[in-house]
C-alpha cells in the first residue's frame, strides 16, 4: 500500500527524525505555528509523529521503535492500550483471526498473536496503510484489507476462530456515542452474519455501556470482562457465541493494582443477601471494575463481610481477608471535634451529604499524607472513619 501523504519522506530522512526527538517535549501548538524547515513535509505532518511519540511512552511503548509511523490524533486517542490489549490476549489461541475494526491495530497486534492467519479489515485507507508498514517494521504478516467490514462480510467465504470488533465511538460530529446502535459499526444490525462466520465474536464496548442493557439485546453474550486499569474502568468486553453456555460469566480486573479478580454468573446479584452491620475493625473499599458490576449484596455474601448501608458499598469485618478486589484499610469510628485543622488526611466520601472538596474546606483539612478519612453513612446514620 502507497502513503497517501509524505509520511514515506518522514520515516526515510534521518534528519527529520532526529527533528522529531529533539522536539519531543515542546509544546505542540507553539510547534503548529512554526515553519517546516524541510521542505517536502509541513510542519502538521512533523506534529504529528510528535504527537504519536508522546502517547506512545503512555500508551503503547512497544511502537517506540524505529520506522514507526504514527496517525492522526483520533485515531491515537481510539486506540486500545497496551496494557488492555495484553490481558485480552491472554486467553485467545486458534487459526484464523479477523479484527473488523483495525484502526491503528493495537488490539490486533497483541489478540492475533497466537494465531496462525490474521486478517485486518479497516475502511480508512491511510490508517490502514499506516498500520502494514508499522507491522513489516515489527516483523508481523496480516491480510490487510481495505473495506467497509459490511462489505467485507458480504462477500468473505472464510471461517474464523475470533472476529474483533472495536467500533467506533464517535459520531459524524465527533461526539462521543455509547448505545449498541449509535456506534459504527451497528453490532445489532451485522450480529447474525457474525456469528454465522466465527465460533467466537469478541466486542469492546464503553465503560459506560449498562450490562442488563446488553445482555437484553444481545442474548448470545456467554462471558463479560469489565477491564479497569489503575482503579479506572476502560473497557467492557463482551464475548458471544451460538454455543449453548451455561449462564454468562462476568470477570472484573483492576489491572496494576495488585487486587483480586472477583467472577461470578450473571443473575447471582439477584438471589444474594447482605449483612449489615455498624463499622468493624476493616474497612473494604471496591474497585471501580466491580462497583460497575453492581453487585453489592454477592461481595457481602461471597466474601462474609457486612455492609455498611444499603446505599454504602463499603463493607466491613473483624478478621481480615486477604482476597478483596479493592482496598481494605483498619479504621476507627472517630467524631467530627477529634479532626484538627490544618491536620494532613486523604478524604474519601461514600453516599455522604458532602463532595471531599467540601469537606476539606468545612474542617480545614490538609490533603495528602498516609493517612485516611471516610465521610459515609452506616445504617445508624453519618460517620467518620480514621485510619489507624
Ligand atoms: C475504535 S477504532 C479501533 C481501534 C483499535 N482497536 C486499536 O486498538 O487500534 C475503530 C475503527 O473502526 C473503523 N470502522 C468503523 N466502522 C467501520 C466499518 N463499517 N467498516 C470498516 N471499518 C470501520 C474506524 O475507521 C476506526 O478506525
Amino acid at each position: 500500500m502507497v502513503f497517501v501523504y509524505s509520511v514515506g519522506n518522514i520515516i526515510k530522512n534521518k534528519e527529520i527524525q532526529d527533528y522529531i526527538n529533539a522536539n519531543l517535549n515542546t509544546d505542540l501548538h507553539a510547534q503548529l505555528l512554526k515553519k517546516s524547515p524541510f521542505p517536502d513535509v509541513s510542519m502538521q505532518e512533523i506534529v504529528q509523529q510528535i504527537k504519536g511519540k508522546q502517547t506512545a511512552q503512555k500508551k503503547f511503548p512497544f511502537l517506540l521503535k524505529e520506522g514507526i509511523v504514527f496517525p492522526p490524533q483520533l485515531n491515537l486517542e481510539q486506540a486500545s492500550s497496551e496494557k488492555t490489549a495484553v490481558y485480552k490476549s491472554q486467553i485467545l489461541k486458534g487459526k484464523k483471526f479477523v479484527d473488523l475494526t483495525s484502526g491503528f491495530g493495537i488490539d490486533a497486534y497483541y489478540l492475533s498473536q497466537n494465531f496462525d492467519e490474521v486478517t485486518l479489515v479497516e475502511q480508512n485507507q491511510e490508517l490502514l496503510g499506516i498500520v502494514e508498514h508499522n507491522w513489516n517494521v515489527l516483523g508481523r504478516k496480516a491480510k490487510f484489507i481495505n473495506q467497509n467490514l459490511e462489505d467485507f462480510l458480504q462477500i468473505n467465504k472464510e471461517y474464523f476462530n475470533i472476529i474483533y470488533l472495536d467500533p467506533a465511538r464517535r459520531d459524524q460530529n465527533k461526539n462521543k456515542v455509547f448505545l449498541l446502535e449509535d456506534l459504527s459499526p451497528d453490532i445489532l444490525q451485522i450480529r447474525k452474519k457474525l456469528l454465522e462466520t466465527a465460533d467466537q465474536v469478541i466486542i469492546k464496548l464503553s465503560p459506560l455501556i449498562d450490562l442488563k442493557y446488553l445482555i437484553s439485546v444481545l442474548p448470545c453474550i456467554f462471558r463479560i470482562e469489565i477491564i479497569a486499569v489503575k482503579n479506572d474502568v476502560k473497557e467492557v468486553v463482551i464475548f458471544l457465541s451460538t454455543e449453548e453456555n451455561e449462564g454468562i460469566t462476568v470477570n472484573c480486573i483492576n489491572l496494576e493494582s495488585g487486587e483480586s479478580e472477583f467472577t461470578f454468573t450473571f443473575g447471582e446479584e439477584e438471589t444474594s443477601l447482605a449483612v449489615y452491620s455498624e463499622p468493624e475493625k476493616f474497612i473494604y473499599i471496591p474497585n471501580h471494575a466491580v462497583l460497575k458490576a453492581g453487585i453489592f449484596n454477592l461481595i457481602s455474601e461471597r466474601l462474609g463481610l457486612k455492609k455498611l448501608h444499603s446505599n454504602t458499598h463499603l463493607y466491613t469485618s473483624d478478621q481480615k481477608i486477604s482476597d478483596f478486589p479493592g482496598r481494605v484499610f483498619e479504621m476507627e469510628v472517630i467524631e467530627s471535634k477529634q479532626i484538627k485543622k490544618k491536620e494532613q488526611f486523604n478524604i474519601i466520601a461514600k453516599n455522604y451529604p458532602l463532595k471531599p472538596e467540601d469537606i476539606k474546606k468545612k474542617y480545614a483539612i490538609k490533603d495528602g499524607g498516609k493517612d485516611y478519612l471516610i465521610f459515609t453513612q452506616s445504617k445508624k446514620g453519618k460517620i467518620i472513619l480514621k485510619s489507624v
